[in-house]
C-alpha cells in the first residue's frame, strides 16, 4: 500500500502534472468555439477579466486548501474540507468534488478515445481522397456506434475501452505514473501545437484552395484579437467567459485540491499556481486560437467558421483540410493534431481519477489499484450511455451538468468557505507559506469580497438564465411588467422535467454538425 507521504517527485514534475490537468480538450475545442460563438474580439476582455478575479483567486484557494488539507493526511475534497472547518457538515459540499469528476470524466474520455481513433485513421490513410462531406461522415458514422460502417465493428466501444484501460493503468502506478505522462505528454503536445500554429499562420492571405479564392487566414485571428467594446454590457458574453475560465483552468472540481494535497508542507505554492495557470492560458489564447481558426479561415473563409463553429470543426474538418496538403504531410497534420489532442486529454482525465481514488483512500484505505480500477469501472458504467447514446443528447445533460453547472456550486461554496469560514487571514498566511513570490496585497481583497460576489452572482445567473439567453431583453420585459421568461437551459427551468425533455428535443436537433 502506498505510504500517506507520498508526495511529487520533483518540482518540474508537479507543475507540468498541473499544467497537464489544466491544460486540456477545453483549451483546443470549447475555447476556440466559445470565442467565435461570442463575437471574437468581443470575448476576449470578459475572459481575461474573469481570469483575473475568478480564475487566479480560485487556483490560490484550492491549492492552499490542498496543501493544508494534505499535512493532516487528506486527499479528498470532502477530507480537506473537514480539517478546514473541523466538526461542521459543509464538509458534504466536497462531495461535489468527487461527482464532478466522475461525471466528466465519464464523457472526456469518450472524446479522449476519438483522439485515438483519429490518430490511427489518420496514419493509416483512411480520410485519403475524402470529400468534405466525407469526413463528415464518416465522423456521424463513427458516433453512430450500432451503425458502424467505419471498417471496425462497435469501434467507437473498442476505443473507449481501450482508453479507459490505458488510464486506468496509468492511475495504479500512482503519482509518478502521472508525472511521467505529464512530462513526456506536455511538451509533445507543445511541440505539436507549434508546428501547426506556424502552419495556420503562413497560410497566408489569398484562398489556400480555389474552393474559396477570398479565404484569408488572417481574417480568422483578426476576428479573435481585435477587441469590441460593445458587448461589455451583455452578460451572456460574461456568463460564457467565466464557464470557460473554471472548464480550462479545472477549478470547482477537486482535481486541483487532489494533486496539491500531495505538496510537501513547506514547499511553494503562490509561484507554482500561477506558472500552471499561465502556462494554461498561453496554451489556450496562443496555440488555442492559432490552430483550428486560421487554418479553416485560409481554406474556407471566415464566414463559413462563424457559420460552423462547433465541436465539430476538429473532427469533420481538420482531417479534410490536411488532405490539401498531399498524403504525407495529411498524415502528419492528423498525427499531430490527433495527438496533441490525445496528451491534452489524458493528462487532464488522469486527474479527474485522482479525486475518486483519494477519497477511497481516506475513507475505506484502498490502494492504488483497487482506486483505479474501480474508478475504470465506474467510468464504464456512467460513459455507456454518452457513448451509445451520443445522438440522444445524453452527452450535452453530462456536460450541462457536471461540466457547467456543478463547477459553479462548487467554487461558490468553497469560496465562501476559505475567505469567510476557514478565515481570509488564515487563507491568506496559507497562500503564502513557503512563498517563493510575493503575492500582491490585492489579491487578499479580491478573494475575500470580488471573487464570492462574482461566484454568486454567476450563480443566480444561471439559476435564471433568460429564454434565448436574451439578457437586456428580459431585464426591459421584467421592468415594463411582462415578467421574466426562463431559458430551458436554466437550472429551474431544467429541474422540471419539461424543461429536460425540450432540452434534449434540441440537442437531438443540433446534433449533427454540417
Ligand atoms: N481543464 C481541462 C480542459 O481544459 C478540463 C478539466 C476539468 C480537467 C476539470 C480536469 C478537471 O480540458
Ligand atoms: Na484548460
Amino acid at each position: 500500500m502506498s505510504s500517506k507521504s507520498e508526495s511529487w517527485g520533483s518540482r518540474v514534475g508537479l507543475i507540468l502534472a498541473m499544467a497537464g490537468n489544466a491544460v486540456g480538450l477545453g483549451n483546443f475545442l470549447r475555447f476556440p468555439v466559445q470565442a467565435v460563438q461570442n463575437g471574437g474580439g468581443a470575448f476576449i476582455i470578459p475572459y481575461l477579466v474573469c481570469f483575473l478575479l475568478m480564475g487566479i483567486p480560485l487556483l490560490y484557494i484550492e491549492w492552499a486548501s490542498g496543501r493544508f488539507g494534505g499535512k493532516f493526511g487528506n486527499h479528498s475534497t470532502p477530507y480537506i474540507l473537514d480539517s478546514m472547518v473541523k466538526g461542521r457538515v459543509l464538509k458534504y459540499i466536497g462531495v461535489f468534488g468527487i461527482f464532478t469528476n466522475v461525471a466528466v470524466a465519464a464523457y472526456y474520455c469518450y472524446i479522449e478515445s476519438w483522439t485515438m481513433s483519429y490518430v490511427y485513421h489518420s496514419l493509416s490513410g483512411t480520410f485519403e481522397g475524402m470529400s468534405q462531406t466525407g469526413v463528415a461522415e464518416f465522423f456521424n458514422s463513427y458516433v453512430n456506434v450500432a451503425e458502424s460502417t467505419t471498417g471496425i465493428p462497435y469501434e467507437a466501444v473498442i476505443f473507449y475501452i481501450l482508453c479507459l484501460i490505458l488510464n486506468t493503468f496509468i492511475l495504479s502506478k500512482g503519482l509518478g505514473g502521472i508525472e511521467k505522462v505529464a512530462k513526456i505528454g506536455m511538451p509533445l503536445l507543445i511541440l505539436f501545437g507549434v508546428i501547426l500554429a506556424v502552419r495556420g499562420l503562413t497560410l497566408g492571405t489569398s484562398g489556400a484552395s480555389d474552393l474559396f479564392p477570398d479565404a484569408n487566414a488572417w481574417d480568422g485571428l483578426n476576428f479573435l484579437w481585435t477587441p469590441q467594446y460593445s458587448s461589455l454590457l451583455d452578460l451572456k458574453v460574461w456568463m460564457a467567459a467565466a464557464g470557460q475560465i473554471f472548464f480550462t483552468l479545472s477549478v470547482g472540481m477537486g482535481t486541483i485540491h487532489c494533486y496539491a494535497a500531495y505538496i510537501k508542507p513547506k514547499d511553494d505554492i503562490a509561484l507554482n499556481a500561477v506558472s500552471a495557470g499561465f502556462m494554461n492560458e498561453f496554451v489556450e489564447v496562443v496555440l488555442g486560437s492559432m490552430i483550428v481558426i486560421p487554418i479553416a479561415a485560409g481554406y474556407l473563409g471566415l464566414d463559413w467558421i462563424i457559420e460552423n463553429a462547433g465541436f465539430g470543426m476538429a473532427f469533420q474538418t481538420m482531417p479534410y483540410l490536411f488532405q490539401q496538403w498531399g498524403p504525407l504531410l495529411a498524415a502528419l497534420g492528423g498525427l499531430f493534431w490527433f495527438g496533441l489532442l490525445f496528451f491534452a486529454g489524458i493528462t487532464s482525465s488522469l486527474a479527474m481519477g485522482t479525486p475518486w481514488m483519494g477519497f477511497m483512500r481516506d475513507e475505506f484505505n484502498w490502494n492504488r489499484n483497487k482506486g483505479a480500477w474501480s474508478f475504470g469501472a465506474l467510468i464504464l458504467i456512467m460513459g455507456l450511455p454518452t457513448v451509445f447514446f451520443y445522438n440522444q443528447g445524453v452527452f450535452d445533460e453530462y456536460d450541462y451538468w457536471a461540466g457547467t453547472v456543478s463547477l459553479v456550486v462548487f467554487a461558490m461554496f468553497e469560496t465562501i468557505l476559505f475567505s469567510w469560514i476557514f478565515g481570509m487571514n488564515k487563507g491568506w498566511a496559507e497562500i503564502n507559506s513557503g512563498a517563493d513570490i510575493k503575492v500582491p496585497l490585492l489579491f487578499k481583497y479580491i478573494i475575500k469580497f470580488v471573487t464570492p460576489i462574482l461566484l454568486i452572482i454567476i450563480f443566480l445567473g444561471s439559476l435564471f438564465k433568460p429564454i434565448n439567453n436574451d439578457w437586456s431583453g428580459n431585464f426591459a420585459s421584467l421592468f415594463s411588467g411582462n415578467g421574466w421568461n426562463l431559458d430551458n437551459g436554466s437550472i429551474i427551468k431544467t429541474l422540471t422535467h419539461a424543461g429536460i425533455k425540450e432540452q434534449i428535443a434540441m440537442a437531438t436537433d443540433n446534433q449533427v454538425i454540417q
